[in-house]
C-alpha cells in the first residue's frame, strides 16, 4: 500500500497526547511540533484518523513540501503538483486557511489566492478548459510557511474535529471537545475509578471520559468531506474504518458524577449526553460545589471551573477557588485536575500543585493544575 504523510494539528500542549494516540493507531510519527504531529500512514488512515483521534483537529494530507521565498516561487511549484490525481475536474476546491511564521511570504490572503491561481493554471492545461463549474465534492486545502519551508495540504477533515456531532447545545463556556478529551487522557482516571466533574455545565469533560471509557470512536456521529472523495479513497476503507471503531465499543460499568449549579445547563448536559450514546454512564446533578460529598476513596475530579476573564468577576472567582481548596481537603486519597486561566490560582486554591501544565484553550493560555492523589491498591483498580 502505498504511503502518505499526514499532519495532525492539535492545541498547543495536547502533542504528547496526540502522539501516543497517532502511535497506538500503528502508525509512525515523521516529526512533532508546536501544535502538530506528523506521520505516515496508508489511505486507510485517513479514515481512522479522523474517526478515531480525540485530540486532534483535522488530519490533514501532506501534498508537497518546499522552500519558497518569493511569490514566483510558490507558483510554479504549486503548478508542478500533479493536482489532476487529487481534485476531479468537477472539483470544488479553495484554500481555506494559509498561516505563516517567519517567513519572508507572510500575507495569508496573497498566499491563498496564489496557490489557488497555480492550481487552476495546472487544471486549466491539464484538462484543456477555461472554466471550472466546481459544483462537485469539496477538496479545502491548508497552506502553512514556516521559516520559508511551504506545506500544501490537503484538508481530509472538514469541519474541525472537535465538532463530535454531539453538542446540540452548548452552555455559555463550553470546553472544547479535544480539549476536555486530552485531560482525561492526561488524568490518572480509568474506568475502574469514580470520576466526578463538579461544574460539568454542559458536559463535555465527562461525554468524552464516558466515550474513551466505553471505546466510543469521537467520530462516529459525524461525516467527514474526504468520505465523499471517490476519486481517492474506496467506500470500502471508510466502512472498514467504521466497523473497526464500532467493532471494540464495550459496555462497561462506569461510575462517572457531573454536578452544576445551574440546573438549566444540565438539561443541555443530559440532551448532549444521549445524543453521544453515553447517558446511561452518567449521572448529573445540580448541585454547588459547596455542597460536594462522596464517600469513595480514590476518585478523580476534572474540574473547569469558571475563570474569571471579566475583571468584575474576579473577586467572585478567587472566593470560589478558596472555597474549592476547603471543599477537596479532605478528599486525601483522590486526584484533582483544575483547568483555568487565572495564573494565581494555587494561591486561591490554597495548596501548590502536583504538577502544572500549560494548555491552550483556542488562543487563551491556561494552566492544569493536578494534584495526583496516591494509587488505589490493586484490588480497587
Ligand atoms: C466554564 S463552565 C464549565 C463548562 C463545561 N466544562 C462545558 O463543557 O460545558 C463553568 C460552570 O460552572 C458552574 N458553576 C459556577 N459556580 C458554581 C458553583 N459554585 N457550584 C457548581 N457549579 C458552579 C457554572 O454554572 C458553569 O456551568
Amino acid at each position: 500500500m502505498a504511503s502518505f504523510e499526514y499532519t495532525v494539528p492539535c492545541l498547543f500542549g495536547l502533542e504528547a497526547i496526540l502522539k501516543r494516540e497517532i502511535t497506538d493507531l500503528g502508525y509512525e510519527i515523521s516529526s512533532v511540533d508546536d501544535g502538530r504531529v506528523s506521520f505516515y500512514g496508508d489511505e486507510c488512515a485517513i479514515a481512522r484518523a479522523n474517526l478515531l483521534l480525540r485530540t486532534g483537529e483535522r488530519v490533514l494530507l501532506n501534498i508537497r513540501k518546499f522552500e519558497a521565498t518569493s511569490f514566483e516561487e510558490l507558483f510554479e511549484e504549486t503548478k508542478t503538483i500533479p493536482w489532476e490525481y487529487y481534485i476531479p475536474k468537477d472539483g470544488k476546491f479553495w484554500v481555506t486557511k494559509a498561516s505563516s511564521i517567519k517567513s519572508v511570504l507572510f500575507s495569508p490572503s496573497d498566499i491563498q489566492s496564489i496557490v489557488k491561481k497555480a492550481i487552476v493554471e495546472r487544471l486549466k492545461e491539464v484538462h484543456k478548459i477555461t472554466w471550472f463549474e466546481e459544483n462537485g465534492e469539496s477538496y479545502p486545502i491548508r497552506v502553512f510557511l514556516k521559516k520559508d519551508q511551504v506545506e500544501i495540504t490537503l484538508d481530509t477533515s472538514g469541519e474541525g474535529l472537535h465538532k463530535r456531532g454531539y453538542r446540540a447545545n452548548a452552555s455559555k463556556a463550553p470546553i472544547r471537545e479535544t480539549l476536555a478529551a486530552g485531560i482525561v487522557q492526561l488524568s490518572v482516571w480509568n474506568k475502574n475509578r469514580i470520576l466526578v466533574d463538579p461544574f460539568c455545565g454542559s458536559g463535555t469533560i465527562l461525554i468524552e471520559a464516558a466515550m474513551i471509557g466505553a471505546n466510543i470512536a469521537p467520530g462516529r456521529n459525524r461525516q467527514f468531506v474526504s468520505q465523499q472523495w471517490d476519486n481517492l479513497i474506496s467506500e470500502n476503507i471508510w466502512k472498514d474504518a467504521f466497523r473497526e471503531a464500532t467493532d471494540v465499543e464495550t459496555k462497561p460499568e462506569l461510575r462517572i458524577q457531573g454536578y452544576d449549579k445551574d440546573y438549566h445547563v444540565l438539561r443541555i448536559a443530559r440532551e448532549n449526553a444521549e445524543i453521544a450514546g453515553v447517558d446511561g454512564y452518567i449521572h448529573f446533578q445540580d448541585r454547588d460545589v459547596a455542597d460536594f460529598s462522596n464517600p469513595k476513596q480514590y476518585g478523580v475530579i476534572i474540574a473547569n471551573p469558571p475563570y474569571g476573564e471579566r475583571l468584575e468577576e474576579l473577586d467572585d472567582v478567587i472566593e470560589l477557588y478558596k472555597l474549592m481548596g476547603k471543599t477537596f481537603e479532605p478528599y486525601g486519597s483522590w486526584s484533582k485536575y483544575i483547568i483555568t486561566s487565572y495564573e494565581e490560582f494555587e494561591n486561591a486554591y490554597g495548596k501548590n500543585a502536583t504538577k502544572k501544565r500549560k494548555l491552550y484553550s483556542g488562543m487563551l493560555k491556561t494552566n492544569l493544575y493536578q494534584y495526583v492523589g496516591p494509587r488505589p491498591p490493586r484490588l480497587n483498580g
